[in-house]
């Protein structure tokens, strides 16, 4: 890490500060959030690219790191409550958290990368699930379902929506197609800090009445599996995956509440994000190879 590059308040010690719940952000804050939208999602494009059989995920760590520093960002992961990579790299069976390692990515996996950027003292947090080379039609279904029903989350987000209306609008896309919603993770605010108090659960909860307003930051981030919902944590302590191991995918974007419904945030400057550029492709080949 260059030492010209701002770090968040846990960089050091590993322990976020809880510095209130404040879920509207100031236009100044919403300008920075842009920015660091931008760095993550420009990131996310670039490990896609990469994304091929027989890279490593400690490789693509390398490159969603290199990509983020580039651009004057710190990696918003890296010592977040401990965790000791740039991004998270979680392969088939694996629903969020997978750490990057020396595995080498195989013709026929899915793999979600979830890139977090800190900048402008913000961060911006977005994620996609691509195909390794072939992959089955079942594999395909689930993470085409998946980013349509991260996409319906994200079109009721407006002034006066109910956080309620989220979870509903993604299980009303994954729930005829027999797949299950997990439960223990979920949508946070996003802002100064990684994960503030505000929660966006991805499945149907009437409790969660909280009207949104313009200048709310959060993330939309289901993860949907092809079997149960149930989940097992690895013995690392951050690795979660589907108990049955079957294959898990999840899409997410860091949305702002406007004066008459949402902004995308994490959009790179100069193109469509991830998920659209890879979007039914096995991710390394066409378009996603790499030009040079
Ligand atoms: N980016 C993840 C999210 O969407 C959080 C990763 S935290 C880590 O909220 F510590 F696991 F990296
Ligand atoms: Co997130
Ligand atoms: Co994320």
């Amino acid at each position: 890490m260059p030492a010209g590059i701002a770090r968040p308040d846990y960089a050091a010690t590993g322990i976020p500060s809880d510095r209130g719940a404040r879920a509207v952000r100031t236009p100044s804050e919403i300008e920075a959030m842009r920015i660091a939208g931008r760095v993550a999602a420009a990131a996310l494009v670039e490990v896609g690219r990469h994304v091929t059989p027989g890279i490593t995920t400690d490789e693509l760590d390398r490159i969603g790191h290199e990509a983020m520093v580039a651009a004057g960002a710190y990696p918003s992961t890296l010592n977040y409550r401990g965790y000791p990579k740039s991004l998270c790299s979680s392969v088939n069976e694996v629903i969020c958290h997978g750490i990057p390692d020396s595995r080498r990515l195989q013709d026929g996996d899915i793999v979600n990368i979830d890139v977090t950027a800190f900048i402008e003292g913000v961060h911006g947090d977005t994620s996609a699930t691509f195909l390794v080379g072939d992959v089955d039609d079942r594999s395909a279904a689930l993470v085409a379902t998946t980013r349509a029903a991260m996409h319906a989350g994200i079109d009721v987000v407006r002034p006066g929506a109910r956080v309620y209306e989220i979870g509903r609008a993604i299980e009303a896309v994954a729930l005829p197609e027999g797949y299950s919603v997990v439960r223990e993770f979920i949508g946070h605010g996003i802002g100064d800090q990684f994960h503030t108090s505000l929660q966006i659960p991805h499945y149907f909860d009437p409790r969660q009445d909280t009207v949104l307003e313009p200048g709310m930051t959060f993330t939309i981030e289901p993860m949907i599996n092809l079997g149960s919902a149930a989940l097992e944590m690895w013995d690392d302590d951050w690795t979660v995956a589907t108990r049955d191991l079957q294959r898990s995918a999840q899409f997410e974007h860091t949305v702002l509440v406007t004066d008459d419904g949402h902004e995308l945030l994490t959009v790179p400057a100069d193109g469509p994000p991830a998920e659209v550029l890879y979007a039914g492709v096995g991710a390394g080949t066409s378009p996603a190879t790499p030009a040079d």
